[in-house]
């Protein structure tokens, strides 16, 4: 199934491919992306186990980059041999960030405490590696800005993935060198605060991402989601930014290349 004409791409900058959820049908969840003008899937790591599996499918696919880290949930998993084991796999050329990191205190999985150190220890790791990072951030909007600009850690430039707060911060975490990622959310019929969000950030700091196989955007709710699904996000925007959908494929493509150096 091709949805779009065949000049047209664009690049999904956050998907959980190794997701138990793919595990029967991984490849063909690939192939219909490619197929469908996906030309690149970015694949986040949330623990030790799916970041080598972000790595392993790297090997598999050349439209696909890793990046490895450990989710906020997970935090208090880290130590000293799990952040070893993140730097020897992020030094692969083909893992391109640091993360999924960052502060959730909507589920508090990991107390704030150990959140915040898992936090603050790959933003440094990043920052000794010289790759930017990726960040996800729940009900912690304020904590998360102001150890972003302690830690200087846009430094080499950052994702804000599946963005869902104001635009005051936006602008703030922008000024830090950020870009802006949104997702399916963006799509759905009450979301009228990220659309006008979303309206406002500039068109050289946004990218679409799908989170699959999460947050599935309209018309596909209720659905597991996949990147393929990434062109809704991306026709979304393009109606909030009165753009053609070719213009907001090429330039979400372009800035993801850009902040990830691809
Ligand atoms: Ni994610």
């Amino acid at each position: 199934m091709r949805q779009q004409p065949e000049s047209l791409t664009v690049i999904d900058s956050h998907a959980h491919l190794q997701d138990p959820r793919f595990a029967e049908d991984v490849e063909e969840v690939i192939a219909r992306a490619i197929q469908g003008g996906v030309e690149m899937i970015i694949c986040i790591g949330y623990d030790l186990e799916s970041s080598r599996a972000a790595v392993e499918l790297t090997r598999r696919h050349r439209e696909i980059r890793a990046v490895v880290g450990i989710h906020p949930h997970d935090a208090k998993t880290i130590n000293d041999r799990v952040l070893a084991e993140v730097w020897d796999l992020a030094r692969d050329p083909r893992v391109v960030a640091i993360g999924e990191t960052g502060l959730d205190y909507y589920r508090n999985l990991s107390s704030p405490d150990e959140q915040r150190k898992g936090f603050r220890a790959q933003i440094n790791l990043a920052k000794k590696l010289g790759k930017p990072i990726v960040i996800h951030d729940r009900d912690a909007h304020e904590e998360v800005l102001s150890i972003i600009k302690q830690e200087k850690a846009g430094a080499n430039g950052g994702i804000m993935h599946c963005y869902s707060g104001r635009l005051p911060l936006a602008v703030e975490l922008m000024k830090q060198g950020f870009m802006i990622s949104f997702a399916g959310p963006l799509t759905f019929s009450n979301a009228k605060k990220s659309v006008e969000v979303a309206a406002r950030v500039p068109l050289d700091r946004i990218l679409v991402e799908t989170d699959c196989p999460y947050l599935t955007p309209e018309p596909y709710r209720g659905k597991r989601n996949e990147p393929l699904y990434v062109w809704e996000v991306a026709k979304k925007l393009a109606e909030i930014h009165r753009k053609s959908l070719q213009e907001i494929a090429y330039i979400t493509a372009y800035n993801t290349r850009r902040v990830l150096g691809l």
